[in-house]
């Protein structure tokens, strides 16, 4: 599905190993997902946890935009919560609602939900993934796992939440407890990256959606150290991104957990972000998901600033600030992804 045949040397990996090409390569959030109709289609019938057991599913569904958009990567089709239904968790991801925990955790005991994860528990990550390096040829596929934070918010909520406010209460309340869920979340993302590098991912992800809820000070003491235990031993292996909303507070921070490209959503312009970032720094984003709606000639504007901003860093991969909306119109994405292909890094 690419020009050249090696992922390693691909926009994207490139981009991230601050080795720029000709024009910034663009992929979105949630580009596998309800504004495909070829998506829709596909599931009607089985549940978002037993598609993402499915590696035949899988594989299409992770090929679904790249065919269509000509996007310059692939996002393996999972979520944030398949390696803890794996682990044997009680999970389900609600349609409209988000994962949905049968225990939260609440006492120390709740821990022992959660053992390590190693490949054995999720074969059908790595038969995937191993269906889709064939398929994708020079694009390069990008594993993903949820941060610990993020992944924690859910566990100790039961389902998602506005203000966190449990997820803060315990943090702050029973920190012996907090440290020693995130250390066990911290292994468990740590081992479901490793498992997506291993089978053949040439970039990966590490998602702490939620991670913008916090203040510096909270984000440094009880985050930080989780998620640096996931980035700073796959260091050297493949290009590490690291994204959150509303971490405009957090960006310099999030860089030194281990990531060696930052992902910035709409509220901060990208060439502020390198600034807060420092020298050397490679960012992703930052289209407005909500202006996908608006007119064309508004997107052309918007699309075209970004990666004018994009150029005050080292190198810029294109993206939205968040997930593709599932209202949205997929023509735009395509014509998007269009746009930026013609416009030089
Ligand atoms: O295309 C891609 O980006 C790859 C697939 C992907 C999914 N989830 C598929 C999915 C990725 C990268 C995720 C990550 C994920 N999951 C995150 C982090 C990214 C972010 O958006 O901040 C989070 C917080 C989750 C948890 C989660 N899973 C939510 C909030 C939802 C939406 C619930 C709903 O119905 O609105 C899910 C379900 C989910 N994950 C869907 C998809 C395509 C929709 C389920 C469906 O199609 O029925």
């Amino acid at each position: 599905m690419s020009n050249s045949a090696d992922p390693a040397e691909s926009l994207l990996v490139r981009a991230a190993t601050g080795r720029p090409g000709p024009r910034p390569p663009v992929w979105f959030m949630r580009q596998a997902g309800r504004s495909l109709p070829e998506y829709r289609a596909l599931r009607v019938g089985t549940s978002m946890l037993e598609s993402c057991r499915t590696p035949d599913l899988i594989t299409e569904i992770t090929l679904q935009p790249v065919r269509r958009h000509k996007v310059d990567a692939a996002i393996f089709f999972s979520d944030i919560v398949v390696p803890l239904a794996a682990i044997g968790v009680g999970i389900d991801i609600v349609p409209g609602v988000g994962p949905v925990v049968e225990k939260p955790i609440r006492e120390t005991a709740d821990l022992d939900q959660l053992r390590a994860l190693d490949a054995d528990d999720v074969p059908y990550v790595t038969e995937a993934i191993g269906n889709l390096v064939g398929e994708l040829g020079g694009t390069p596929l990008i594993g993903f796992a949820g941060a610990p934070f993020t992944l924690a918010s859910y566990l100790v909520e039961g389902g998602p939440s506005k203000d966190h406010a449990r997820t803060k209460s315990l943090m702050h309340g029973r920190p012996e407890l907090w440290h020693g869920l995130c250390a066990r979340l911290a292994v468990i993302a740590r081992e479901f990256l490793r498992v997506q590098v291993d089978a053949g991912a040439s970039a990966i992800q590490l998602f702490d959606s939620w991670a913008g809820a916090l203040s510096l000070a909270d984000y440094e003491e009880f985050v930080l150290p989780h998620s640096q235990a996931v980035l700073e031993p796959l260091a050297g292996l493949v290009p590490r991104i690291h994204f959150g909303v509303g971490t405009g507070e957090l960006l310099a921070a999030m860089r030194c957990a281990g990531a060696d490209v930052v992902g910035v959503d709409w509220r901060v312009p990208l060439d502020e972000a390198a600034r807060r970032l420092g020298p050397g720094v490679i960012v992703q984003g930052n289209l407005d998901p909500a202006l996908l709606q608006a007119e064309w000639p508004v997107i052309d504007r918007a699309v075209r600033r970004v990666v004018e901003q994009g150029r005050a860093a080292d190198g810029h991969i294109f993206n939205l600030g968040h997930g593709v909306p599932p209202s949205t119109d997929p023509d735009v994405l395509t014509r998007i992804v269009e746009l930026v292909h013609s416009t030089p890094s």
